[in-house]
């Protein structure tokens, strides 16, 4: 989302182009296979700039997996007073993706997630999109994005294909999709909105992708200008980096990993030597006690 930075009608340059080229090769020489898009990050320009770097790097497309996602569409368009709505209708998914191909200088997407449901979504229309995108080559696997499990459950229903990935936002600081599950049947616990999505995806072998898995370094930031419970478990994050020898987001990263759905963080920092910390990740296991200390502090209390 953020190869580039400004979300408006400019072109790219090549100090972004040179700047993207040294964060996805740094991504790649960690080990990092699985790039994520959408058609409208920062308009269009962070695919403009990712393709620009597969076309200079041969070899490269082959090596990883490339996901975009579609469905959200910008006001003004295509009128001035055509307000920013959802967009599931078999041309406009059908248009997004040919934008994308184009930008990302791609004959195949690996994976299409829809990026937020459209209440005015016919689940059969998505279908017939998915089959002709599917037929044509253009898309292998399709998936969806902070989609609930009814949500999910409707659309199956029709769809073919099956929904490989859903990617909703998830972290230490946004942990609802995981400590609800530890609130059932309390007052404090009804999140209705995310109610059993993360045991569903399980279940049906959906793999949950976390977005905003860093909470964009909060948890780095000084102490001092936090207020409680963020201080409490920024401080501890920030220690068990100390101790671990490193980063806080590495810390948060591993959260995630311990949990044992396989959850996928999609790390959003395009800094390398950001994104090698965080990679420290992996050979940092968490142990049950550690894990929930971190979850008790964030929660500002403990478990019930
Ligand atoms: N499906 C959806 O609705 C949805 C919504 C939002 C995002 N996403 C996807 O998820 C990805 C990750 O989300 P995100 O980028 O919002 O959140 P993130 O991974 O939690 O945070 C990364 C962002 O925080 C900044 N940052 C500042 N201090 C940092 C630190 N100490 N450590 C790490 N990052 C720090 C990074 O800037 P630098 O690059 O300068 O390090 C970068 O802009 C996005 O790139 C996008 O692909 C999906």
């Amino acid at each position: 989302m953020h190869l580039s930075r400004a979300w408006d009608d400019e072109d790219i340059t090549t100090a972004e182009i040179s700047a993207a080229t040294g964060a996805i090769n740094t991504a790649v020489e960690l080990g990092i296979t699985l790039f994520d898009h959408a058609d409208i990050y920062a308009r269009g320009k962070s695919e403009r700039l990712f393709g620009e770097v597969l076309q200079r790097t041969p070899g490269l497309r082959d090596r990883i997996v490339l996901q975009s996602k579609c469905g959200i569409r910008f006001a003004g368009n295509p009128s001035a007073n055509s307000p920013g709505r959802y967009d599931f209708s078999r041309e406009h998914l059908l248009r997004s993706v040919e934008g994308s191909l184009r930008r990302l200088n791609t004959g195949h997407l690996d994976l299409l997630l829809l990026h937020r449901p459209d209440p005015l979504a016919e689940p059969a229309e998505v279908a017939a999109a998915f089959d002709e995108l599917q037929r044509s080559g253009k898309v292998r696997h399709f998936g969806i994005s902070n989609h609930s499990a009814s949500q999910i459950s409707l659309l199956r229903k029709y769809v073919d294909q099956p929904l490989v990935a859903n990617q909703i936002e998830l972290s230490l600081l946004h942990h609802y999709p995981i400590s609800e599950g530890v609130l059932f049947n309390r007052l404090d616990g009804i999140h209705a909105d995310t109610a059993g999505t993360l045991d569903y995806c399980r279940e049906h072998g959906i793999l949950v992708q976390a977005w905003a898995p860093l909470a964009s370094g909060k948890f780095s930031a000084p102490l001092a200008g936090m207020d409680e419970p963020m201080r409490s478990a920024a401080a501890l994050v920030q220690e068990m980096a100390r101790e671990n020898n490193v980063s806080a987001e590495a810390v948060l990263t591993a959260w995630l990993l311990r949990h044992p759905a396989d959850i996928q963080p999609i790390v959003g920092t395009t800094d390398p030597a950001r994104l090698t910390a965080v990679c420290a990740a992996d050979e940092l296991r968490l142990t049950r006690e550690e894990w929930y200390a971190l979850l008790t502090a964030m929660r500002g209390q403990s478990v019930p």
